[in-house]
């Protein structure tokens, strides 16, 4: 899950690949490096760890209208190291490689490498691209790494330059995302479109196998046969300062701010004379009187929005659904009847393991609904349908508007399946229609509420350890809350369903073991309540999440966030923010770095 960039055209190259890293840092930051074709040679400076000690490495450089490639390492194979940071070369240092993915083949390319004379100096997987393309080049770099990509079994996205042909950039894909930007007079190649929006709104996107030759003036794509390719241009339509801080302190807390907007973008547009438009997941009523059941992939944060979503579509449709952690659904021979519906939830729509599930539905018959936030991923184009989330580009590691834009198509098309299948009593449908679309305006009611937040976490972040508990919707909202706490506070938390506890886990709870009790559905508020209840008896120190005037909570527990009112069904879209702006705030009062947690990257393009 690394970053990549490549430049060709006039400007100081330089610059150029540096603002080009800083907008994919977010992908990995174990160390960065830039290659640059110049008069007789190539500079290659690297350094271990972040952009900045890069910055300071190449203060005195300055190379204009030439190529240059650089690079942001998330590591996978070779620990944080200069020897391991790329850009990695051949060894006469005149062809240079920038690699995001994973060469599974390596060991073997690297022993027969070696066997004719190859000489290498890192642990990494990426060197034997260098040493290969070195073995295969008679004078033509496109040829020669042409010659190279059959060799390499596994994940990449390519950058490739040479000091003997200055002003070309040979750059290539298979599993892994790259992006080129078409400009006047210079062009770009990038793992993410931040990274090239200052120069240029027009990109392609490259296929699986496609290979790609950039000058200043040309892009030439061929694809894996060799051919010339075309592919279609898109045209980026939001603006850079979308993918700036605009004044916050963090990504994280501005994304967290735009999930009001976010969610009626998602909606609005799709919603007209009170009927919720899905037509473009191709579920209809034909495949809606034929299902059988329904299964929901992803990772991470998206596999909780898909468990709040088996929730809302059984609750709302009766049908029943299956939500796979992707990278288990893969490797357990998953049964799958042909023409079953599966739902893919990516807010990247790069995630490997959700990628190689899909595939494996596919290839299965499965028909492929995508809830995507990332137009022109590879899950979008591969799937058989797609509903974009209109999030807009999220750059913090920890997901959060994304989540919320992945929860409102989840119940437009909850809602819908259960309209087609009949489901809904008299008046339902318009009281869920009319129930989601106020629910923006609701979250900007509970962003205001961000300084109770904040008191609380003042008193909380010294904790080492955190317990979220619910029931039903509550509970699989506290999966969230509980990721969402782990990843930038580094707090351990778990997720419990408050009626297991009493099966093992409350064994761990003792005099002030901080439990947050999310509690917003009615019917189990009074189960919930006794779970409280158990806690607190043995110690706890309890902070409650639920609707305004809920005067049990209030009595019970030592804390309380309230949610403004709506249907207990939507609870979940609601009690999100407050969970995402508890992490936050925990994340910032213990001083981590909220954009960019340790180990982590934004989407992991590798298994
Ligand atoms: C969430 O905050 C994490 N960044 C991570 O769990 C993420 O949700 C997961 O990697 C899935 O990513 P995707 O939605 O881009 O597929």
């Amino acid at each position: 899950m690394c970053g990549i960039v490549g430049y060709a055209g006039g400007r100081d190259v330089i610059p150029v690949l540096l603002g080009g890293l800083s907008k994919l840092e977010y992908r990995g930051y174990d160390s960065a490096g830039v290659a640059v074709v110049c008069e007789g040679g190539l500079i290659v400076r690297k350094t271990k760890g972040r952009l900045d000690g890069l910055r300071r490495l190449v203060e005195d450089c300055s190379v204009a209208d030439t190529a240059g490639i650089g690079h942001t390492r998330w590591a996978t194979h070779g620990e944080p190291s200069f020897e391991n940071s790329h850009p990695h070369t051949n060894c006469a240092g005149d062809i240079a490689v920038v690699h995001n993915g994973i060469i599974e083949n390596y060991l073997k390319l690297k022993d027969w490498l070696r066997s004719e004379g190859a000489v290498f100096v890192s642990d990494t997987d990426t060197e034997v691209v260098a040493h290969l393309i070195n073995y295969h080049y008679r004078g033509d770099l496109l040829e020669a790494v042409s010659k190279t990509l059959p060799r390499l079994e596994g994940s990449y996205a390519l950058g490739v330059v040479s000091s003997k042909h200055p002003g070309l950039i040979i750059a290539a894909r298979k599993d892994s995302p790259l992006v080129i930007g078409a400009g006047s007079g210079e062009n770009l190649i990038a793992s993410d479109i931040p990274a090239l929006l200052e120069y240029t709104r027009d990109v392609y996107f490259l296929r699986d196998g496609d290979v790609a030759a950039l000058t200043r003036d040309e892009i030439a794509i061929y694809d894996s046969y060799g051919a010339r390719a075309r592919r279609e241009a898109y045209h980026v339509d939001w603006d850079v300062s979308q993918a700036e801080r605009g004044g916050f302190e963090h990504f994280m807390i501005k994304e967290i701010h735009e999930e009001p907007k976010a969610m009626a973008d998602t909606f609005s547009p799709r919603y007209r004379d009170g009927h919720i438009d899905i037509s473009e997941t191709g579920i209809d009523e034909r495949l809606v009187a034929n299902i059988k059941k329904i299964n929901i992939i992803a990772c991470g944060t998206a596999y909780h929005a898909g468990m709040v979503g088996k929730y809302v579509i059984e609750e709302l449709a009766r049908i029943p659904v299956e939500v796979e952690v992707a990278s288990e659904f893969r490797y357990r021979r998953p049964i799958i009847e042909p023409g079953q519906l599966v739902l893919i939830i990516s807010q990247s729509g790069e995630t490997a393991d959700t990628l190689a599930a899909m595939r494996e539905a596919k290839q299965k018959g499965a028909k492929i609904a995508a809830i995507v936030n990332v137009v022109g991923s590879s899950i979008s184009r591969e799937a058989d349908a797609v509903f974009y989330t209109h999030a807009g580009p999220e750059i913090a590691v920890a997901s959060t508007k994304a989540y919320n834009t992945q929860l409102m198509a989840i119940y437009m098309i909850a809602v819908e399946i259960a309209r087609m299948a009949g489901r809904l009593e008299p008046g339902a449908y318009e009281r869920l229609a009319s129930g989601l679309s106020g629910l923006p305006d609701l979250i900007k009611k509970v962003l205001e509420t961000k300084n109770v937040i904040q008191r609380l976490a003042s008193g909380y972040f010294s904790k080492n350890s955190v317990f979220f508990i619910g029931r039903g919707l509550d509970y699989v909202l506290s999966m969230e809350a509980s990721l969402k706490l782990k990843e930038i506070s580094y707090i351990h938390s778990e997720a419990y369903a408050a009626g297991e506890l009493k099966h093992g886990t409350i064994a761990l709870i003792e005099k002030g073991t901080l439990v947050v009790a999310i509690a917003t559905q009615e019917r189990l508020l009074e189960k919930t309540a006794s779970n409280i209840k158990e806690v607190k008896a043995r110690g706890a120190h309890v902070l409650a999440v639920c609707f305004e005037g809920n005067k049990m909570l209030e009595n019970l527990a030592d804390e309380v966030i309230y949610l403004p009112k709506t249907d207990d069904i939507f609870a979940p879209i609601l009690a999100v923010t407050p969970m995402q702006l508890f992490a936050y705030y925990m994340a910032v009062e213990k001083g981590c770095d909220v954009d960019k947690p340790r180990n982590l990257a934004k989407s992991v393009t590798v298994e």
